[in-house]
């Protein structure tokens, strides 16, 4: 990220959630708070290359909100979400006695903050903000997690070192009954020349916005990594499993490479 500067590629984000309400209806993901965080009418022009990812960002939002769902009906009371950006969750927090950690690097949370005041969207009384920079200090200094944590980790893995990603990991896997979603990126080398350009130019994008891409994984290696952790339950879904749940599109060959989703719950 830039010095000083919100995260661009939370805005970004943002706007893919946005433009879902519009363009799909909401239909993988409903916020009724999308548009209104971003503060301008979303981008309806249906350009070919961002509708993979506008459908992804939905799917994976869609994912851990369900999930969260069965957390909470089997007794979470804590929801953190990691990497926050503009994230409205903890504003349509339908569920007694649930509180809410929005942890962010704080320049970008600083902006959320303004953002949420210029929308008049209420901040919540069971919602608390963690501002840290993952990659300069230890969550354990700053956050208290709760035995059975519901941890939210979308669209973060991929701009985190290597180092930033496995002590994140640890802090999560360190929580006593920690569940966790969060999305990762493979490496393109595995893919057709086709979607690597196209993921190569996005890539470019975000390093020139200062949020290089830092961190792939192989769906192996996460596993891996996960059971070391002790993670008992993992469910990773792939493009091919995100195209048969959430986007009506069957068939797709279950090796075919590109980004995950995946929830794991120490149990
Ligand atoms: C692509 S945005 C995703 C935001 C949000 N989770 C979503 O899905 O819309 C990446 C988020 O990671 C946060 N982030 C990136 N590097 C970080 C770091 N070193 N420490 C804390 N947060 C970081 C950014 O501030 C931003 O909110």
């Amino acid at each position: 990220m830039e010095t000083g500067q919100p995260s661009r590629t939370a805005y970004s984000a943002a706007r893919y959630r946005a433009a879902h309400q519009v363009i799909d209806g909401g239909a993988i993901f409903a916020d009724p708070l999308a548009v209104r965080i971003v503060g301008e009418p979303p981008d309806t022009d249906e350009v070919p290359g961002r509708r993979g990812q506008r459908l992804f960002i939905a799917a994976r939002a869609r994912f851990a909100e369900d999930a969260l769902a069965a957390a909470f009906e089997r007794g979470t009371r804590q929801a953190v979400v990691l990497g926050a950006g503009l994230d409205t969750f903890a504003y349509r927090n339908p569920y007694p006695g649930l509180e809410v950690v929005e942890v962010d690097h704080p320049d970008t949370q600083a902006w959320k903050r303004r953002r949420l005041h210029d929308a008049r969207i209420e901040v919540p009384a069971t919602l608390t903000y963690v501002p840290v920079d993952f990659e300069k200090e230890s969550l354990r200094d700053r956050l208290a997690a709760r035995a059975g944590a519901f941890f939210v980790w979308l669209g973060v893995v991929p701009y985190l070192s290597r180092t930033g990603f496995d002590e994140t990991l640890a802090f999560v896997a360190g929580t006593d009954r920690a569940e966790v979603v969060f999305d990762y990126a493979m490496p393109t080398a595995s893919m057709s020349s086709e979607r690597r350009t196209a993921l190569e130019a996005r890539a470019a994008r975000a390093a020139r916005v200062g949020e290089p891409w830092r961190s792939s994984f192989q769906p192996e290696e996460i596993a891996g990594l996960l059971n070391e952790h002790g993670f008992g339950e993992v469910e990773d879904l792939g493009p091919a499993e995100l195209a048969e749940r959430y986007f009506g599109r069957p068939g797709v060959p279950k090796d075919t490479p590109g980004g995950h989703v995946l929830r794991a719950r120490k149990i």
